[in-house]
């Protein structure tokens, strides 16, 4: 096998940009589906797996919603867990970073608790039997208002010792992180982390917000970074990570083709990049594959695997400690 992939394979990885929601596969759809007794517009797996094919985030949004009705008690948010722990194992993935999004479930009047339960118990198995650790953040849906944000902090709270951050995903274009800011700034009092989706379909302004308004020590996707040359030097003076998705960004005609993508020049402007799967079931492949399609689309070099595999863990919310374990081993590796 080629040296590169071998490589890429064998590396530990940190994932800190995954919607577990978005991992839900068609086999597992189905199956809740017809438990549940929850009606799909699909009859099988071909039929789901035509119907991706995405022009834009709101057309994935849709599609991505509706499928997550199939989950309904707190046993599938454990097997819809568990099934990417398994996948996270063979992607050589050690620690994740998971995103859920409550409102998708409570809105559907799916009980909070349930949704937590579910997901925390499959990370706490994956840690004992698999060796995998992993940190949970939940995601305000910014299509919804403020007041709805402010509910679901309020239901996370007695869940504090197994959510360490809040995020905010869902449409973004017309919905600039600026609509949060009050319920931003009440989960930095109450001690959570944030992180926010900025420039992924959005202007370059939506990333400014985030960082200022929203105070987030990370930025999911913000490729369109690139065309501001302020925020290039923000970003790389004060070292925010990016958690890059470049199969979503391709599946979402951010970039026309994974050439066209600008993770190696965002790389080359000493930009603290990492690679992630976003929702893998709908987006074409786990992490490895985000990898290994990524370094053939961009001539990736041995150096620049090793130094976004590096960024992983550096950006990941692990303790310093468990960070400089990491990327010493990785350091032995490579
Ligand atoms: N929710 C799930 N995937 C998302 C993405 N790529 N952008 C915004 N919200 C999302
Ligand atoms: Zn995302």
């Amino acid at each position: 096998m080629n040296e590169i992939v071998e490589l890429i394979k064998k590396l530990p990885k940190a994932e800190l940009h995954l919607h577990i929601e978005g991992s839900l596969e068609p086999e597992l759809m189905l199956k809740l589906a017809k438990k549940n007794k929850i009606k799909i517009p699909y009859k099988n797996i071909d039929e789901i797996k035509n119907a991706y094919n995405f022009h834009n985030l709101q057309s994935f949004l849709d599609i991505y919603y509706q499928a997550a009705k199939v989950l309904i008690d707190e046993q599938d948010f454990f097997d819809l867990t568990w099934a990417y722990m398994l996948k996270s194992k063979e992607n050589n993935i050690v620690h994740t970073e998971i995103f859920f999004d409550p409102q998708t479930h409570t809105d559907r009047g799916i009980k909070f608790d349930h949704v937590i339960n579910g997901i925390h118990s499959a990370t706490f198995k994956a840690e004992k039997e698999l060796g995998i650790t992993s940190k949970i953040i939940m995601c305000f849906l910014r299509h919804l208002d403020e007041h709805s944000a402010f509910k679901t902090l309020e239901q996370a709270l007695v869940h504090k010792n197994k959510i360490i951050g809040v995020g905010l995903d869902s449409s973004e274009v017309g919905n600039p992180p600026k609509k949060f800011k009050n319920v931003f700034s009440k989960s930095i009092e109450e001690n959570f982390l944030t992180v926010a989706h900025a420039g992924e379909e959005g202007s370059p302004e939506y990333i400014w917000e985030a960082l200022d308004i929203l105070k987030v020590k990370r930025i999911d996707h913000g490729v369109q970074c690139l065309k501001d040359e302020k925020l290039i030097q923000r970003l790389r003076n004060d070292e925010i990570p990016l958690t890059v998705c470049p199969l979503s960004n391709i599946k979402l005609k951010v970039f026309e083709k994974l050439q066209d993508h600008t993770l190696k020049k965002l790389l080359n402007k000493g930009l603290t990049v990492t690679i992630n799967s976003d929702d893998p079931a709908y987006f074409g492949g786990y992490l490895n594959t985000n990898f290994i399609e990524s370094q053939m689309a961009l001539d990736l070099h041995k150096e620049d695997i090793k130094t976004l595999v590096i960024n992983s863990f550096k950006s990941s919310f692990l303790s310093e400690k468990k960070k400089k374990k990491w990327i010493d081993q990785i350091n032995n590796l490579v």
